[in-house]
């Protein structure tokens, strides 16, 4: 199933600016229909919801590099990983920032009383509160110093990316479809995971490239 497929280091430039100026769409269009009274009755409600979709949808992708790069072969994919992580940060703290802003209005006590009062509340900010760590440890100097800690640090991700699945699940009133299909696919991802971990069966790790020798990154 792998396809090796090796780019240059022009094209590689040319497909960043191209992958940074899609993941910058949503906050694009957020921000002419801010302008362009886009937002509906209730534009917190939208800002809110908006930025908590792409905070889980880029961790998701974020989350997507691995086994994409191993089935495919194409290991430079490896090289968007951090932009894309850092995408997720970035949403998760405009989220929050509607959140203590907008919707909140700065008012500290009542925020206090709110994260541990409302459980979808409290697995947000544990999960925003968890993937700072991991966006001040992304730069290139930070892998360097860390060596394996980094690793291990950053295996935070899955576990941010559980509690946003959780967060979302949580807040819904009626229709769990939409959080169900964002779990199913980090199932999914996560999933991929633990086979290559595990080595389950040769035939299945051959099918899908699962390297009994990968390691995780
Ligand atoms: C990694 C962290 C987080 C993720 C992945 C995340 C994800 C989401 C998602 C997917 C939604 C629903 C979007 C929709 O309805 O389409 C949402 C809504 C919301 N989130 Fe978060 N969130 C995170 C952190 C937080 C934090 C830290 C807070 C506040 C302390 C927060 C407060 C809210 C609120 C108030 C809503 C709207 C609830 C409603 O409309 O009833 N989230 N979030």
């Amino acid at each position: 199933m792998s396809f090796e497929f090796k780019i240059k280091n022009s094209q590689f430039k040319i497909l960043k600016a191209a992958a940074f100026a899609a993941c910058s769409i949503p906050l694009a269009l957020l921000i002419y229909n801010g302008y362009t009274d886009g937002l509906g009755v209730n534009p917190i409600e939208t800002i809110t919801r908006s930025t908590g979709k792409w905070t889980l949808i880029f961790l998701l992708i974020t989350l997507g590099v691995t086994p994409l790069r191993r089935i495919t072969g194409w290991q430079w994919l490896i090289k968007f990983r951090r932009m894309l992580g850092l995408y997720a940060f970035f949403c998760a703290l405009l989220h929050f920032t509607t959140y203590i802003w907008l919707d909140q209005f700065f008012d500290l006590m009542e925020i206090a009383k709110d994260i541990p009062k409302r459980p979808f509340i409290t697995v947000g900010f544990a999960s925003f509160v968890l993937l700072i760590p991991l966006a001040v440890t992304s730069t290139s100097g930070m892998v360097r110093r860390l060596g394996k800690r980094w690793q291990q640090l950053h295996r935070l991700i899955y576990l941010i990316a559980i509690g946003g699945v959780i967060h979302y699940l949580w807040l819904v009133k009626a229709d769990t479809r939409k959080p169900l299909i964002y779990g199913a696919i980090l199932g999914a991802l996560l999933g991929y995971r633990l086979l290559a971990k595990w080595r389950v069966g040769e035939f299945f790790a051959r099918r899908f490239a699962l390297s009994p020798a990968a390691k995780e990154e």
